[in-house]
């Protein structure tokens, strides 16, 4: 399969409903103009991509669970503007633009941050009914027979509420911030990344089976997946940061050294900490083994990320 164009179609799926969904303008503009900034400011989308390779894997048509996938780059995108504030990370470049902060002021960078969130919740409580993907606030009206029962619903809450907020991302960025400075150690760096990065995908992933309403071994097997990818993920990010320019990134390059983080190439070296990530990529293309071809695209994700360079 071609996974480039696979990715594609499915950013613009997403970025179309979202487009539609953040339309219609609100007050104060500012707040409206500050979360369309950072949102549409050219994200990759990977994890509402995840979200819909992984209800197709189980059976389902990505279309109908647009609103439920695209939340995850909301709470994604929060995360981002608060990572980038002065308190925290202190970063000048997000998405190949000024971060939040630069352009808004703290305040309302902070605002919009808590704004996405928020948002992200109503979205998984009452999405409108599909088709939503042909655009417009007509589409997003359609009516559909395809409705999702509320306790299903209720279950994705719950799974989402899990990996954003103590337990999950939040307590993770709290670990990062709080272990700048100290010497890397194996334990508190596995759990820096596993919260602060490898939750939400995991999360992401998950939820297409939750809404699937797939059986416990499907859910077992892709919950692995997300897992192992997850952690990929922010291995390559920090390993990126070292190889990548900021013309590459979209984001400044060397800003983990700067602030003294807890990194994997900080404890483990570059090369050792690819061969963690080459691992971690084979754990999780062995986890799809229950599935045929309609994982392939799950797949493909996995081997791309760790080919990525942004
Ligand atoms: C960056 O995430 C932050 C991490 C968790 C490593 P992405 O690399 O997915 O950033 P965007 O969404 O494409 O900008
Ligand atoms: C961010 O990790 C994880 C989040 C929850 C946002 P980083 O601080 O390494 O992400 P970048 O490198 O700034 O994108
Ligand atoms: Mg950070
Ligand atoms: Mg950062
Ligand atoms: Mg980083």
């Amino acid at each position: 399969m071609d996974i480039t164009a696979y990715l594609k179609e499915k950013k613009t799926m997403v970025d179309s409903y979202l487009k539609s969904y953040f339309s219609p303008p609100s007050e104060p503009s500012v707040l409206h103009e500050a979360m369309k900034y950072s949102l549409f400011a050219g994200g990759k989308r990977i994890r509402p991509i995840l979200a819909l390779a992984s209800y197709e894997a189980c059976g389902g048509n990505p279309e109908d669970i647009i609103p439920y996938a695209s939340a995850m780059e909301l709470i994604h995108t929060y995360s981002l503007i608060h990572d980038d504030l002065p308190a925290m990370d202190n970063d000048d470049l997000r998405r190949g633009k000024p971060t939040n902060h630069k352009v808004f002021g703290e305040a309302i960078a902070i605002l919009a941050g808590d704004a996405l969130l928020t948002e992200a919740f109503y979205m998984l409580s009452n999405p409108p009914s599909p088709p939503f993907a042909k655009g417009g606030m007509g589409g997003l009206l359609q009516h559909s027979a395809f409705s999702i029962p509320k306790s299903t619903i209720l279950k994705v809450i719950h799974e989402v509420a899990m990996a954003v907020g103590i337990h999950g991302m939040v307590g993770g960025q709290v670990q990062d911030i709080i272990s700048e400075n100290s010497e890397p150690n194996k334990d508190t760096l596995s759990f820096i990344h596993v919260h602060k990065t490898a939750a939400l995908i995991t999360a992401s992933v998950r939820i297409g089976p939750l809404l699937a309403e797939s059986d416990n071994d499907t859910l077992h097997a892709l919950s692995r997946y997300g897992e192992n990818i997850g952690l990929t993920f922010q291995i390559i990010d920090d390993i990126l940061d070292i190889e990548g320019s900021p013309e590459e990134l979209g984001k400044s390059a060397g800003s983990d050294r700067k602030s003294k983080k807890m990194t994997y190439p900080a404890l483990y070296g570059i090369e050792m900490s690819r061969q963690k990530a080459e691992n971690l990529i084979s754990v999780a293309i062995d986890e799809l083994k229950i599935f045929s071809s309609e994982a392939d695209p799950l797949r493909e994700i996995a081997s791309y990320l760790i080919k990525r360079r942004n």
